[in-house]
């Protein structure tokens, strides 16, 4: 029987987007948590929650503001019991940015941070990679034991990521590495610079999507399912994770499909009609990964699909939860131009 128990976690880049849907559950499930983050991105994204809860429920929550470049590791691991480790320059366009700061954040810190992990006997150390560090691949299905072969520098550190953690013995760090889809719907630090969330934001803003090639075919996740796995992986039984990698995905869509998806809901749900615009591109990076293993092993799947994510982001948006959508902040590469991130 699983025992469900509080625990003390430090969710390092945990004022991101995911982290901002995650940080609130892990909060609800009993946890402790802590948030490291340069809040780049706004450092209010818990208002909504700590508004709702309890003085006692607030007390365990904690903030340290710091870079994990050159911040004290140690001290903001001190007591605790799991690090999910999120932060990073976290897709291909805002590393490209400043390839440099990049791999410092990337892998550079990345590798301080599971120093400090060790010294600090974390007692499990749950590690954001991505599925993009397979490349394009033609099979039908991606999974775990393929080989790994990034096609951008945000792909080929996580990469590096995970043969670091590899090395390491887990009697030295109980590690597990998830390999998320893209994700999509909405959270408190929104972004609108990911594939289905882009398109929804089109529909619902100017009537009309630009599908940029069509055919390429990815993988997705909604952010709730994506941050149920999260919580459950804090008290997963240590057999059944430590020392693996698991894809997490749900539905694998072509572009185009998303886009017919969006202009079906916002059509029906909103009355308006959506225009599809078609235009060539050069990237038609297409892979198609399955979460085989995680379902087979864990008994986890996705619980929601593309379209409960779209009808999550215009429910947000006509709540007026994403005031201003073309604000700087709700895109990484322009919230790191804007700020002269370095
Ligand atoms: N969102 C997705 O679609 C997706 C898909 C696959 C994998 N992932 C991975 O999941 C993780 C979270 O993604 P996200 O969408 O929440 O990204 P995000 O950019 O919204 O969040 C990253 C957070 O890390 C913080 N951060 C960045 N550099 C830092 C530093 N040097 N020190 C301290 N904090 C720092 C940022 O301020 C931000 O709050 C990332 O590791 C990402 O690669 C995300």
């Amino acid at each position: 029987m699983e025992v469900k128990m509080s625990k003390k976690i430090l969710v390092i880049g945990g004022a991101g987007y995911v982290g901002s849907a995650l940080v609130p559950k892990l909060l609800d499930a009993g946890h402790y948590v802590r948030v490291l983050d340069t809040f780049w991105f706004g450092d209010g994204v818990f208002n909504d929650w700590i508004l709702k809860n309890s003085r006692t429920s607030i007390n365990r929550l904690g903030f340290v503001k710091g870079d994990i470049r050159n911040c004290d590791l140690e001290q903001a691991m001190r007591d605790v019991d799991c690090v999910i480790h999120l932060a990073c320059i976290s897709n291909d366009p805002s590393f490209e940015l400043n390839r440099d700061l990049g791999r410092s954040i990337n892998y550079d810190a990345f590798l301080k941070v599971i120093i400090a992990a060790q010294e600090s006997k974390i007692g499990r150390f749950i590690f954001a990679s991505s599925s993009s560090v397979y490349g394009v691949k033609n099979t039908p299905n991606v999974t775990e034991d393929m080989c790994l072969e990034p096609l951008t520098d945000y792909s080929k550190y996580k990469a590096f990521c995970e043969m670091e953690l590899q090395m390491i013995p887990t009697e030295k760090l109980p590690w597990v590495i998830i390999r998320p889809a893209t994700v999509c719907g909405y959270a408190p630090r929104m972004r609108l610079d990911l594939s289905v969330n882009i398109l929804t934001m089109a529909a619902l803003t100017k009537g009309k999507i630009m599908v940029f090639g069509g055919s390429q075919i990815r993988p997705n996740i909604h952010i709730e399912d994506m941050t149920d796995l999260y919580v459950r992986l804090v008290n997963e039984e240590d057999d059944r994770i430590i020392g693996r990698t698991f894809n997490a995905g749900g539905s694998n869509l072509s572009i185009e499909t998303i886009a017919e998806l969006v202009k079906k809901i916002i059509e029906q749900c909103m009355a308006k009609k959506i225009e599809i615009e078609k235009v060539p591109t050069w990237d038609l990076r297409s892979y198609h990964v399955s979460s085989a293993k995680i379902e087979r092993q864990l008994g986890w799947q996705t619980i929601r699909d593309v379209p409960d994510a779209v009808v999550h982001l215009m429910k947000a948006f006509n709540a007026g939860l994403i005031p201003n959508p073309d604000d700087p902040k709700y895109s990484n590469i322009k919230t790191m131009k804007v700020l002269k991130i370095q």
